[in-house]
């Protein structure tokens, strides 16, 4: 069941924070209340910021009760350090590949986050799955879950943040990332 505070509750600056490429997220940024999701909603016990929380289970349970259940959470809150290691990954396989360090850096940022800069550091964000993928690539689109959350997100506060269109990864930085919802 929705609960109608969610959906009805006065916009909260809080909720406003930019964090993008030009705007890191502060050193001494608060991402308050942290909620630890169950495995009913996500595949691991992910944190997200408490309202996010209580917004994404009323979604989630809302898709449910429509018959699409072919995804769960896979990130929600993460660290700087976390963010800093999974970036470093991502630029050791560009490297891997023959990319100088330079070269690695600059592709894995059109699609990971340098430290200090990731979303995820404000714990309103949170990356769906499908039930049987093992990475988050496109094919996301495929699932029920993205077609309900197409439809559906805005009404529980959710945005898809990182749109498909060339002019759209003109303005954000990033590639088409149909997984990643920001609550505002
Ligand atoms: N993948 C998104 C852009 C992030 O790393 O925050
Ligand atoms: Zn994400």
């Amino acid at each position: 069941t929705v609960n109608e505070d969610i959906l009805t509750t006065e916009m909260d600056p809080t909720y406003l924070y930019l964090a993008n490429k030009q705007h890191p997220v502060s050193e001494n940024y608060n991402p308050g209340t942290m909620v630890t999701l169950s495995t009913d909603y996500a595949r691991r016990a992910i944190q997200i910021e408490e309202r996010t929380a209580a917004a994404l289970m009323a979604m989630m349970d809302e898709m449910r009760a429509d018959g699409v259940n072919d995804a769960k959470v896979t990130s929600g809150y993460r660290t700087f350090d976390y963010q800093n290691s999974l970036f470093e990954k991502y630029v050791n396989e560009e490297m891997a590949k023959g990319y100088s360090r330079q070269e690695a850096e600059s592709i894995a940022a059109t699609y990971s986050a340098y430290p200090g800069y990731s979303e995820h550091q404000t714990g309103f964000v949170v990356d769906f799955i499908g039930n049987n993928d093992m990475v988050l690539d496109e094919s996301f689109e495929n699932t029920a879950a993205f077609g309900w959350l197409a439809a559906n997100c805005w009404r529980f506060g959710f945005i898809l943040r990182y749109p498909k269109s060339a002019d759209k990864v003109a303005i954000t930085g990033y590639n088409y990332e149909p997984w990643h919802y920001r609550f505002v």
